[in-house]
C-alpha cells in the first residue's frame, strides 16, 4: 500500500475513520511506530514534520541529467529526511526493489550495426494516447513530499515531454486541479475505496475531468512494511487528501478506508462505472494476466510497485516474457520497476512490454528542477533510447522484438 492507509492514518480524520471502521490493529501499531517519542525535542527534519523544509522545496530550473541513477543522491541532499526515506524505500528487506534494477542485466542487447538507420522513431500509442517515447509517468501519491507545488510540476513536465501522466487517487491536489494544469494525456489510478459510492464518485470525476483510462492498483490491499520511514520516527507532514469526498451524504472520513477484500467484481465495477479502458496494475503472473484479458481489461501493468508492496516478489522484467506470452497481444502491456536507462526501456520492449513507466526518477527530477527537472529526465531517457535503437538497428518501436535481446552468458 502506498501513501494510503499508513499515511492517511496519521491524519486525525484518517485515524478516526480507521478506528470507526475497525482497521486491523497491526496497521495502527505500525502507524504509531512512526510517531516521534513522547517528549522528544523536535529538530529540523527529525522528529517533526518540519513544514518549512517542505515549503522550501520549490525548485523550478533547468537541470543536467547525466544519468537517472545519479539523481537519487542529488535529490537526497535537498529532500527532508522523511521525504527521502518515503520515496526511495521499498518494503521488507528491499530485495525486490534491488532486483528490479539488477534483473535487467540478465539480458543483453544484440546490436545490429550497418542497418542504415539514421534517426529512429521513438513515438508510439497507448490506449488512444500518442506518446513521444514508450515511457509514461507512474502514479505516485503524495507528491507534496517532493515539491511545494505538489503534483503540478510533474504533470506539467510530463505533458511537455509528450507522454501520459498517471494521476494517483492519493494525490495531494485534486484530480481536477492536476488535470487542468497541463494539456497532455492523463489516466487515473485508483486505490479502490471500501465505500462503493465514493469509488463511483472518483471514477466519474476522473472521466469528467478528462482522464482517458482507469488504472486499478491491486497490490496495495494490505499494509506493507516500509522500514525506512518507520525507523526515522518522524511524523510525516499532512498535506491533506487531494481527492476528498464530494458526494453529499458520504462521511468524508470514509475516504481513508480502502477495500481490503478487493476482487474481480470490483474491477468489473470500475469498467462499468467509468466507461473507460481499465488497466490492472500489479500483475506478476501469467494466470492473472490471462484472467484480466478474459475479463475485458484493456491493459496489464506488470509491476511490483517499485518493490514497495510485497517483498520477495519477482522483478517485473523477470516475469514479463511469460506474461507477454499469456496476453498474446490482446491487451496493452505496461511494465515498471527499475527502469533507469534507454537500455532498460529497450529490453522491456523486446521482452514484450508495449510501454514502460518510471516512478522515483521523476520525483527526484521534480524535486531538483520542478517541471524542467521532469522534462530533463524524459529528455535523457529519449536520447539514450534513440542511441540504443540506432545501434540495435530498430527504426521504430514496433521493430523492437524478442530477437533484439539474448540471455546474458555467465
Ligand atoms: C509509488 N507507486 C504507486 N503506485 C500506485 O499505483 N499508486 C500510488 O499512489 C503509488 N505511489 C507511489 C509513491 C512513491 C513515492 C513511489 C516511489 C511509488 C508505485 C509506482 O507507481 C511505480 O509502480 C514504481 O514507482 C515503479 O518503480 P520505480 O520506477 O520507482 O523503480
Amino acid at each position: 500500500m502506498d501513501f494510503n492507509r499508513r499515511d492517511l492514518l496519521l491524519s486525525s480524520a484518517g485515524l478516526a475513520a480507521a478506528l470507526a471502521a475497525g482497521t486491523p490493529a497491526s496497521a495502527l501499531d505500525n502507524s504509531q511506530q512512526e510517531l516521534p517519542e513522547p517528549g522528544a525535542a523536535p529538530r529540523p527534519g527529525v522528529g517533526s514534520p518540519d513544514t518549512a523544509a517542505y515549503q522550501a522545496l520549490n525548485n523550478e530550473k533547468k537541470i543536467i541529467v547525466v544519468n537517472l541513477r545519479e539523481l537519487e543522491a542529488e535529490a537526497k541532499s535537498i529532500l527532508p529526511p522523511y521525504s527521502y526515506a518515503y520515496i526511495s524505500g521499498g518494503s521488507g528487506d528491499e530485495w525486490t526493489m534491488r532486483e528490479n534494477e539488477t534483473a535487467f542485466d540478465r539480458w543483453v542487447i544484440e546490436p545490429q550495426y550497418l542497418s542504415g538507420i539514421r534517426t529512429p522513431d521513438l513515438t508510439t500509442r497507448a490506449l488512444g494516447s500518442g506518446l513521444s517515447l514508450p515511457v509514461i509517468t507512474a502514479p505516485m501519491g503524495g507528491q507534496g513530499m517532493a515539491h511545494a507545488l505538489k503534483e503540478l510540476p510533474n504533470v506539467k513536465g510530463t505533458s511537455r515531454a509528450g507522454t501520459v501522466f498517471v494521476n494517483s487517487s492519493v494525490s495531494n491536489l485534486s484530480m481536477e486541479e492536476i488535470a487542468e494544469a497541463a494539456p497532455g494525456p492523463k489516466w487515473f489510478q485508483i486505490y479502490f475505496p471500501a465505500n462503493r459510492d465514493y469509488a463511483r464518485e472518483l471514477l466519474q470525476r476522473a472521466k469528467a475531468s478528462g482522464h482517458t483510462a482507469i488504472v486499478v492498483t491491486v497490490d496495495g490491499t494490505t499494509f506493507s512494511n516500509r522500514e525506512r520511514t518507520v525507523r526515522l520516527g518522524i511524523t510525516p507532514p499532512n498535506f491533506g487528501p487531494g481527492n476528498g469526498v464530494r458526494t453529499p451524504g458520504i462521511d468524508p472520513r470514509v475516504a481513508a478506508e480502502l477495500k481490503v477484500d478487493l476482487n474481480w467484481d470490483d474491477v468489473a465495477f470500475c469498467q462499468k462505472e467509468a466507461g473507460l479502458p481499465v488497466v490492472i496494475k500489479g500483475i506478476l503472473t501469467p494466470a492473472m494476466a490471462a484472467e484480466a484479458v478474459r475479463r475485458g481489461c484493456a491493459g496489464v501493468w506488470v509491476s511490483n510497485h517499485g518493490g514497495r508492496a510485497m517483498d520477495n516478489t519477482a522483478a517485473a522484467i523477470t516475469v514479463l516474457p511469460r506474461i507477454a506470452e499469456a496476453v498474446a497481444g490482446k491487451a496493452l502491456i505496461i511494465m515498471d520497476g527499475g527502469v533507469r536507462r534507454g537500455q532498460d526501456i529497450f529490453r522491456a520492449l523486446a521482452l514484450g512490454a508495449d510501454v514502460t513507466a518510471i516512478g522515483r526518477p521523476v520525483l527526484y527530477g521534480m524535486a531538483l528542477g520542478g517541471a524542467q527537472g521532469v522534462e530533463a529526465v524524459y529528455a535523457r531517457l529519449a536520447s539514450e533510447l534513440q542511441m540504443v535503437m540506432q545501434l540495435a538497428g530498430t527504426a521504430s518501436i514496433q521493430a523492437i522484438t524478442r530477437s533484439c535481446v539474448a540471455q546474458a552468458e555467465r
